[in-house]
């Protein structure tokens, strides 16, 4: 067992976080008031290899191990987790999957802009009366002689306004209900017509949006995968996705557990720094403790992900426990800080609203628990989802 990182790991780590002190830290506040998507930074991390990192080269991407992906989520959320879930989105639940299912034609097609950052993708799985159940969706792809015919609604779409390519499910199965009838397919912005964007508790510069899809025509070269099968591509396409939400929430935690660390040294009650007191220790030393356990399971999961061994519950365990962590400490954090905590004259009430969503998206923490529970018992498809 290992628990270094590699000298490429840390270089690229420590590339991200210099990146994201000079350019994403000093205006995250500021993003986060104004609900501001900082649409130019993305060029930017694109031109440092970071839309494209763990995408092989000769598809445009920087080549890198999916760790040192995780690694660079995770700093780019200390800084700012709307630029984190901007990223996680358009790599691990765009890019990867095509990646992964592509043909050599499709691949060659969608992935380069991708990794080189010239568009941002959107993951369309969601839908108003599809959310945890996902295998619910309404979306009707109709056959005819040269492809389909796509019709519905998706909501709650991470990048849907500045997406370039849209990875979107939808049932081309009328006959079966359920995950069995849904295929993947690959739709270009103006295939797809944004309705809303959404209010957030926080996450405020990321965008999240609903989207319409007016009978677009598509071509039988936009079909990922097998038709019906496409299930199967929202299902290990998130296993690896919650490695990345799980890493975003590690890294609000880090970033709320330092804010709390550096004013328990300075800050002066009863004539002592608060650090001297218990109290105050024993909230930095259960954030460190946790954050530690965290980061773990969330490297583990990534260390098996790039292994290409299963990681469906190392991945759900992750992001469930990273995100708790997360909610858990940056409240703590806040607590610290006291009555300043609660001002937006420090960072850390922005990290609480931030974390809140880990718990939330790329599966609820209920969702993981089943997940979990499905496979430490060895239970499979729809048996624990309608008992619990
Ligand atoms: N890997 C491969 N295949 C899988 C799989 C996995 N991890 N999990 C399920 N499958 C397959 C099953 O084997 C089954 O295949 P067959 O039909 O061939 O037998 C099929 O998928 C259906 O599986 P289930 O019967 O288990 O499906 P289910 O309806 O019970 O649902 C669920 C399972 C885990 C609850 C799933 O619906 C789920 O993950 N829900 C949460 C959805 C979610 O995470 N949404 C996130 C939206 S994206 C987002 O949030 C992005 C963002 O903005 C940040």
């Amino acid at each position: 067992m290992d628990f270094d990182l590699t000298q490429d790991q840390r270089e690229i780590q420590a590339l991200t976080r210099d990146f994201a002190k000079a350019e994403i830290e000093p205006n995250a506040a500021q993003w986060d008031r104004d609900h501001h998507f900082p649409r130019e930074l993305f060029g930017k991390l694109a031109e440092i290899g970071l839309m494209g990192a763990c995408v092989p080269e000769e598809y445009g991407g920087a080549g890198v191990d999916f760790l040192s992906y995780i690694l660079v989520l995770e700093e780019l959320s200390r800084a700012d987790a709307g630029v984190g879930v901007t990223v996680a989105v358009h790599t691990s639940a765009v890019t990867l999957p095509l990646l992964a299912y592509g043909t050599d034609e499709q691949k060659s097609r969608f992935v380069p802009p991708l990794a080189r950052g010239e568009h941002l993708g959107a993951f369309a799985l969601t839908e108003a009366e599809a959310g945890s159940d996902a295998g619910a969706i309404r979306t009707v792809a109709e056959p005819h002689d040269d492809g389909w015919t796509i019709t519905g609604a998706k909501q709650w779409i991470t990048n849907g306004r500045y997406s370039g390519t849209f990875l979107l499910f939808a049932r081309t199965d009328q006959r079966t209900a359920g995950a069995r009838g849904v295929s993947a397919f690959i739709l270009d912005a103006d295939h797809v017509r944004v309705t809303r964007d959404e209010e957030k508790l926080g996450l405020n510069s990321s965008v999240t949006n609903d989207i319409v899809i007016e009978g677009a025509e598509v071509e039988r070269d936009r079909l990922l995968y097998e038709e019906n099968r496409g299930f199967r591509v929202a299902m290990t396409t998130l296993d690896g996705g919650r490695i990345g939400i799980a890493a975003q929430a590690l890294g609000i935690a880090q970033a709320a557990y330092e804010v709390a660390r550096a004013y328990a040294l300075e800050r002066r009650a009863f004539g002592h720094r608060i650090g001297d007191f218990q109290a105050i220790q024993h909230k930095l030393a259960n954030m460190s403790m946790e954050i530690d356990a965290a980061r773990l399971l969330v490297y583990r999961a990534a260390w098996l992900k790039h292994q290409r061994r299963p990681h469906t519950e190392e991945g759900a365990k992750a992001k469930l426990f990273a995100s708790e962590v997360a909610r858990r400490q940056t409240a703590e954090a806040i607590q610290v800080l006291g009555g300043y905590g609660y001002t937006k004259e420090f960072p850390v009430e922005r990290y609480y609203r931030d974390a809140k969503i880990t718990e939330i998206y790329e599966g609820t923490s209920e969702i993981q628990r089943l997940v979990i529970a499905r496979s430490i018992l060895g239970l499979s498809e729809r048996t624990l989802a309608v008992k619990s």
